[in-house]
């Protein structure tokens, strides 16, 4: 088998903040430990509360940032350090929340699409056109679209474009970081499919981030939740929503009616806020909200373990 599109192992990102001229630096560990493995046209979707290092994961993946420890893999070829990190960051796109933003207001569509082929590729005008215009027609927009500005579309053609722009190249991997949180109920769908008809259509592997766990039953092939910078559980989607074991996968499922899996289930409350991730609490990051911690579980951390066919970091369960 050929090797994976994309491999994080024991992925770290960790930022030195001032929290005052006279008091020493402190370390926020915004991403801990994560690993995990993408195959070619899968989804892997990454859940949790806000904090909780999901857009730094993110940007660590896109290669925007360049982690503080781990490594990451692209194609099976380690990144950190590579000669040719602008190729290797080619092929690893990224669809933001606010489609708006990743647009340049003063380039009309077909510039915009167009600007990845100028720069990567030796295709003539009229060649360039045909690509734009079949990928246009793939995400739905029409041929008298791609003159227009951003500003003169909705909120979900908008995003449609980003997508579209994120496919130019025909990345192997594309990393979503909430990319219908900003849209109404009725285009979030239609975003949705459009995601999984491209993903079938080019076999992207796509890492998708959300906090909407309806979202992420609908796409995932995955689910790897994380909580303060750490992944609590990773397991295939059908597994972890049928039975979630960690105590805060429980809750957030319990939490998110619209899963339809969750309705026979007792609702789990969780008390209070995630803790300061530049004070994190020794032990588990979750035993201050956990209805299950024991006394141990304020000394020693879980580690990830092998529990009903998925990863859990918990001792008690
Ligand atoms: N550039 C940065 N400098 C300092 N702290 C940061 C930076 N980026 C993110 N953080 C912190 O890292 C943690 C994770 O943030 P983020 O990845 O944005 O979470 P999420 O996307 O899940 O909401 C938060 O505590 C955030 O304040
Ligand atoms: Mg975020």
């Amino acid at each position: 088998m050929s090797a994976p599109l994309l491999q994080a192992r024991d992925l770290a990102r960790h930022y030195r903040v001032s929290r005052g001229w006279f008091t020493p630096k402190a370390t926020v560990r915004a991403l801990d430990g994560v690993s995990f493995t993408l195959q070619a046209g899968r989804t892997l979707a990454v859940v949790g509360e806000s904090g909780c290092g999901k857009s730094t994961l993110a940007r660590a993946l896109t290669l925007i940032e360049t982690p503080t420890a781990g490594e990451l893999l692209i194609h099976g070829r380690e990144t950190t350090g590579a000669k040719d990190r602008q190729a290797l960051r080619r092929d690893v796109q990224m669809v933001f929340q606010n489609p708006y933003a990743a647009l340049n207001p003063r380039k009309t569509i077909a510039s915009t699409l167009a600007e990845p082929l100028v720069i990567n590729t030796r295709l003539g005008r009229a060649e360039r056109q045909e690509h734009i215009e079949a990928l246009a027609a793939k995400v739905g927009l029409r041929p008298e679209h791609l003159q227009r500005y951003p500003h003169m579309f909705s909120g979900g053609q908008r995003q449609r474009i980003a997508i579209a722009r994120a496919m130019v190249m025909q990345p192997g991997i594309v990393v979503a970081d909430e990319p219908t949180s900003a849209l109404d109920l009725s285009v979030q769908a239609q975003i949705l499919n459009l995601f999984m008809d491209l993903q079938e259509e080019f076999g992207t592997g796509y890492v998708f981030i959300s906090h909407n766990l309806a979202v992420v039953e609908h796409v995932a092939d995955e689910v790897m939740v994380m909580y303060l910078g750490r992944v609590v559980e990773h397991g295939d989607k059908r597994r972890v929503f049928a039975r979630p074991l960690h105590p805060y996968t429980q809750a957030l499922v319990s939490a998110t009616p619209a899963l339809r899996l969750a309705e026979r289930r007792q609702r789990i409350p969780i008390h209070g806020e995630p803790p300061s991730p530049l004070a994190p609490p020794a032990g588990c990051a979750f035993h201050q909200r956990c209805p299950l911690a024991v006394p141990r579980c304020a000394q020693v951390r879980p580690e990830l373990r092998e529990v009903d066919g998925r990863l859990v970091a918990c001792d008690v369960i």
